[in-house]
């Protein structure tokens, strides 16, 4: 495919028109074969008359890699003539009339399909993912979001390979037929786009538990996973039942089926899938037990479970009027699950974790050739812009919102745009405007938030006044041309003793924004987005002081863990330009007060604030993309820290070790602690040998992943003598559970400069398979992570990630595209692997049935050198 192809292929938001034809009612009947698998379809088609009309226009319907065996009007089957068929859909000439019912019947492949959109298998099981344009690769229909149809669903297939059969809804009847099928049927009384309609067949065991909604209603609630995983539902139901009743509590939402059910599946594209009462989980998002899985992985199934819950009600029952509004249902999903994890953990130390992940990710996708805005305004193929702008940055914006109006407001707004639009496909606008509604406050420059697109640079000025005692704050948008905007930034005024004078949120607008205080009698000492409270940078000229001062005097966690990493980052720049023995020395005398008080720290906060931030962050704070001089200073920081506070850090890994092996903060945190005390005094080279056997032992001993997982991290990142001893360990205790064998996988490519020929063997093991996500960017993911070898200056990491493209260009294009967006950073190289990357860019987009994923991708990033 050349490039004249591709801009014919663009989907652009000023082009959107309401759907001419919609199928108000679906009837689908499955004939469930691996091989051959038959659809019908029966719909009632009803003509959407928008003005006059002279005559009936044809019927469009999409379809892809569909085998087409019959089309019926009205009962009557229609001739060869009576349509078309493109590589895109079918289209019926002549309709009989406004409301008729066509009734449809292709065959599919599910066997064939390993790009895993529409009907496929894992293993033996057949499932579905549809959003968002998955649907025509299973029927020809009307696919797009604003199309809401009441779903009947009969499922046939056989009885023993295919004991369960799922799908939206409720199950009305089921059957037992000759030669050994059976059947079932489905019907789900909610309209609903086609890209919330699932099924799942296959032989299941489930587990099943109960809610009770605040209104009274019971609700049967169940997971079905592998029979062997039984045993690792258990908190994933508990987080489910605690998202139900949050939701509640929370925003008056309860569940509005009579059954919830959650299906763990092997091989997924993404993270889980909200169809409507039936929500589809890849597996390492469901299944977890205290030793096999890590803490971060049992709060990303926390946070998922509960995400896609709360898309029953923004995302399933309000959806999209098209795909260019998915920040709709996904920023403000995220920031409801984000929220919900706040609760139910530690506030400022997610929201640590929520922020750190936003400008590691989001602002460098923003800074670069793939940027957009939170609303694109044109896509070539709509599975490329399921982007951290779309989710993390709209959820900041759908944050600031609730921050500017205040959050029992907002609460009020979402409820007024949940009744105003029920059953509706919706855009932003009534989003935003069901918030001005309730708030009576203009959001005029607030709405420019879904259309600039870059993380906005704002200078920051500091007037002071040493005679009245008045003290202003100066906001200039350093972009003048882009769009205005308005957003709360979150402020606090100090004295000099480290007392708060005065706190409040301002909401800053437009393009230049000055606000004053009067009476003080000396200069503030003013802490800035405070909880990050705008997803913007800002640029202040400020001395290292300042932020010490606020790394030990602020008292809002996310503020003051930001001042400590600028105190650090302070001292990397001092080490970096000129080795300066005293760079240390405002770092030291923080960290000495906190070695100080540390008792009086929450365990978790404490290893957030003990942390050295990672190679990328600190490639981009000093504007240095040669990561071996950035490894290099990391490590000497590390290795400094380790010496100066040895014995500290020896106490803390003594007194942490015992830990129980239960998710409660304090024993999550206690393993924090113990484990990065651990990584700390690895670095110290008299006691490095004795170090590395007792994280061996930590591995051997471990009661719970996380400690297992850290030592072979640490191991693989130390490339010492125990590194094969844990590596081999590991594997052979862990060589029947594909999940933790990711870990195995991405610990063993994620540190060093030689990552290279380790990933390559490993992409030979037979356990690695180019057709499982999990596995592919759990090898592949964290290798193009390491950017020390992804970014090895003899281009040998481009090479490798530049074959492994095109092989699953022609597996899997979604996970394909996926992986071909981190070539975004090669911008920033030096010319010589810059070159080597840009070849192989333009030998890909070269090759033969190029998919529209990864051309989009690759065709942005080439644009951008
Ligand atoms: N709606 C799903 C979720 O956020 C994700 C779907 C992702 N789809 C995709 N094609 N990448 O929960
Ligand atoms: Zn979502």
């Amino acid at each position: 495919m050349n490039s004249s192809d591709i801009s014919s292929k663009v989907h652009r938001l000023e082009d959107y028109a309401p759907p001419v034809w919609t199928t108000p009612e679906i009837a689908l009947r499955f004939d469930l074969d691996i091989e051959r698998t038959l659809v019908r379809a029966e719909y009632k088609v009803h003509f959407n008359e928008i003005g006059f009309v002279p005559e009936l226009p044809s019927l469009f319907l999409n379809g892809v890699s569909l085998h087409l065996i019959s089309v019926r009007v009205n009962g009557l089957l229609c001739e060869p003539n009576q349509y078309r068929i493109t590589s895109l859909g079918l289209e019926l000439f002549k309709p009989p009339a406004k409301d008729f019912t066509l009734l449809i019947e292709n065959s599919i492949s599910p066997k064939s399909n390993t790009a895993l959109e529409g009907l496929y298998h894992s293993g033996k099981m057949l499932c579905t993912q549809n959003e968002p344009e998955g649907f025509r690769k299973i029927i020809y229909c009307i696919d797009r979001p604003d199309n809401l149809s009441i779903f009947t669903v009969t499922l046939c297939g056989d009885q023993s390979s295919y004991p369960i059969l799922l799908s939206n809804g409720n199950l009305i009847s089921t059957r037992v037929l000759e030669n050994g099928k059976h059947e079932a049927v489905w019907f789900d009384p909610f309209p609903k786009p086609s890209y919330l309609f699932a099924l799942v067949a296959g032989n299941l065991a489930h587990v099943s538990d109960r809610f009770v909604t605040s209104s009274g209603r019971a609700i049967e609630l169940r997971i079905f996973v592998d029979e062997k995983n039984i045993e690792k539902t258990e908190f994933a139901m508990t987080s489910l039942k605690e998202a139900m009743r949050w939701d509640e509590e929370t925003f008056g939402l309860e569940y509005d089926l009579d059954l919830f059910m959650i299906v763990a599946v092997d091989d997924f594209n993404m993270g889980a899938m909200e169809n409507k009462g039936l929500n589809l989980f890849n597996s390492k998002l469901v299944l977890a037990d205290k030793k096999s899985a890590t803490d971060e992985t049992f709060e990303s199934i926390l946070g998922v479970v509960a995400h896609e819950y709360f898309h029953n009600w923004t995302g399933n029952r309000v959806t999209l009027r098209n795909w260019f509004n998915l920040t709709l249902k996904e920023g403000l999903t995220v920031f409801r699950d984000q929220w919900f994890t706040e609760d139910k953990t530690d506030a400022s130390v997610k929201r640590i974790a929520d922020v750190l992940f936003l400008k590691e990710h989001q602002f460098a996708e923003d800074a670069g050739p793939i940027s957009h805005p939170i609303l694109p305004k044109f896509y070539v193929e709509m599975n490329n812009f399921y982007t951290v702008t779309v989710y993390e940055k709209g959820a900041e914006v759908i944050r600031m919102l609730s921050l500017l109006i205040g959050r029992e407001t907002f609460k009020k707004g979402l409820s007024h745009y949940l009744k105003e639009y029920d059953g509706q496909g919706v855009t932003y606008e009534e989003f935003i405007s069901a918030m001005e509604f309730v708030s009576k406050k203009n959001l005029d420059l607030f709405r420019n938030w879904y259309h600039r697109k870059g993380t906005p640079n704002f200078k920051i000025n500091e007037i002071w006044n040493d005679t009245t005692g008045d003290y202003s704050l100066e906001f200039i948008d350093m972009d003048a041309e882009a769009l205005s905007l308005s957003f709360p930034m979150s402020v606090a005024l100090f004295t000099e003793e480290g007392k708060i004078k005065h706190e409040e949120i301002l909401e800053v607008k437009g393009k230049s924004f000055q606000r004053n205080w009067k009476n003080f009698s000396s200069k503030p000492i003013i802490s800035l987005q405070r909880s990050f409270s705008a997803p913007i940078k800002i640029h202040i000229d400020r001395n290292i002081r300042e932020y010490s001062f606020l790394a030990k005097y602020e008292s809002e966690g996310v503020s003051r863990f930001f001042a400590l990493q600028e105190v650090i980052f302070e001292t990397l720049r001092k080490q970096f330009q000129n080795d300066s023995p005293g760079a240390t020395l405002d770092l030291f005398s923080i960290l000495d007060e906190i070695f100080r008080e540390k008792e009086k720290i929450a365990k978790d906060f404490l290893s957030y604030l003990l942390n050295v931030p990672s190679l990328t962050q600190i490639a981009d704070v000093l504007k240095c993309y040669d990561y071996e001089i950035i490894f290099s200073l990391r490590e000497k920081l590390i290795s400094l820290i380790a010496m100066r506070y040895q014995d500290q850090f020896q106490a803390l890994y003594d007194e942490n070790s015992e830990t129980i092996p239960i998710q409660s903060r304090l024993e999550i945190g206690k393993r924090r602690l113990k484990n990065l005390s651990l990584s700390y005094l690895l670095h110290i080279g008299n006691i490095r040998d004795e170090m590395s056997e007792k994280a061996l032992i930590q591995q051997r001993n471990a009661k719970h992943m996380s400690e297992e997982l850290s030592s072979l991290r640490f191991l693989c990142e130390g490339e010492g003598s125990n590194r094969e001893r844990s590596v081999a360990d590991f594997y052979e205790k862990w060589k029947a559970d594909p999940l933790v064998l990711d870990y195995w996988f991405s610990a063993q490519v994620s540190y060093g400069k030689n990552a290279r020929e380790r990933a390559e063997s490993l992409s030979k093991l037979p356990e690695f398979r180019f057709e499982n996500p999990n596995r592919v960017r759990a090898l592949l993911g964290a290798f193009a992570r390491n950017p020390r070898s992804f970014h090895h200056l003899d281009g040998s990491g481009y090479l490798f990630m530049g074959a492994a493209l095109e092989k699953l260009n022609y597996i899997n294009p979604q996970i394909a595209a996926n992986l071909g967006k981190l070539f975004q950073s090669i911008r920033l190289q030096p010319e010589k692997p810059k070159e080597i990357a840009k070849l192989e860019i333009e030998r890909l987009l070269k090759i033969k049935d190029l998919s529209n994923d990864l051309e989009e991708v690759l065709s942005k990033i080439l644009k951008g050198l």
